[in-house]
């Protein structure tokens, strides 16, 4: 009995497992109810009196070096089986998903960028206006549409029929921030205005009744047509590729005199006519023209002296055309499966 305590003992000592099977194995063989130790325990009865003392301490000895064994060999196989199973213990704790920036913030911070390399410089100005900086001063006659409830958002109006340079909207445009830049400076000025409007429309997949704007300004002695040509040329080559033409088609703007609408030839089809430029070759990007005399004197500007030009995109358009995006809406939706496409551009 004793050389079989020792053996075991031995035996169990020399002991090592690759796997959880051979674990069980293990404490199958030492360590179960049916096992070898138990065996030993049973046949300990009938071990002599005077061979007990010793046979019954090796006995104990070794059921805690069975243990003691069992416990080792699992703890050593867990941290064995956690690298093998993939685990880099050098990895970040937790995974870092670093987001993506919002397509309309991507393609502000580029219209921002290409003017900006050409002397624009931005300015910003309030979205709850009054009526003389986003209507009145820019020359819109007292009985336009524009003024309409139909078409803008009132946050307070002086009388219920007439419209009145104190009523209180959400600027329907970046133009109000010309003026307020008009106000304040003197020529040359030479800004870019990006910023939220509100209209009052239904919202579709081509309108909405909040988007983006970046409208541009530019004051000087002897600013021309052809400055303001130049310099949409320079944005439109930059924004959509060198190969790029432009085309400026008469508009009316209150605003502005004269006015033109500014088309790109349209990237998708190269100019023969597709689905997106609706068969024509050309898309409509922006509004532009010389600053009304009527406009300037406004704002204390002295039109004799000086001349400018403005235009005014919406980035939201121009997001569509660069990303052919067809819905408006998905912009304003925050769908993580929209938003994640953007996840390389900054
Ligand atoms: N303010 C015009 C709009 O919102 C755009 C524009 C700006 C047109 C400047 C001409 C000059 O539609």
């Amino acid at each position: 009995m004793l050389k079989k305590v020792n053996d075991l003992l031995q035996e169990i000592s020399n002991i090592s497992v690759k796997s959880s099977e051979e674990l069980e194995s293990f404490r199958l063989k030492y360590l179960s109810k049916k096992g070898l130790i138990s065996d030993l325990f049973d046949a300990f009865r009938n071990v002599p009196a005077e061979d007990k003392k010793e046979v019954g301490q090796k006995l104990n000895l070794l059921k805690q070096n069975a243990v003691e064994k069992y416990n080792f060999l699992k703890s050593g196989l867990l941290s064995t089986e956690e690298i093998s199973e993939g685990n880099d213990l050098t990895r970040p704790a937790f995974p870092f998903s670093n987001g993506s920036r919002h397509p309309i913030s991507i393609v502000r911070n580029e219209i921002i960028d290409i003017f900006s390399r050409i002397g624009f410089t931005v300015a910003e100005g309030p979205e709850i206006e009054d009526d003389d900086h986003v209507f009145t001063k820019l020359n819109f006659a007292p009985e336009h549409p524009a003024r309409d409830m139909q078409d803008t958002f009132y946050i307070s109006r002086i009388s219920s029929e007439d419209s009145s340079p104190e009523d209180i909207l959400l600027r329907t445009h970046t133009s109000s921030v010309q003026i307020r830049v008009m106000q304040r400076e003197k020529p040359p000025i030479r800004n870019i205005f990006p910023g939220r409007v509100f209209r009052n429309e239904a919202i579709s997949a081509r309108a909405h009744c909040i988007f983006h704007q970046v409208e541009g300004l530019y004051i000087d002695e002897n600013v021309s047509f052809a400055d303001l040509k130049q310099t949409l040329r320079f944005f439109a080559t930059e924004m959509f590729g060198k190969e790029t033409e432009i085309r400026l088609r008469p508009s009316y703007f209150p605003f502005t005199e004269p006015s033109a609408e500014l088309d790109v030839s349209c990237k998708i089809c190269g100019g023969k006519g597709c689905n997106v430029c609706k068969h024509t070759g050309w898309l409509e990007i922006l509004g532009c023209g010389m600053v009304h005399p009527n406009v300037l004197e406004a704002c204390n500007i002295d039109s004799n002296k000086y001349t400018g030009f403005a235009f005014g995109m919406g980035i939201e358009r121009i997001a569509m055309l660069k990303y052919q995006v067809n819905d408006l809406r998905l912009y304003f939706e925050n769908d993580i499966r929209f938003l994640d496409q953007f996840k390389t551009a900054f």
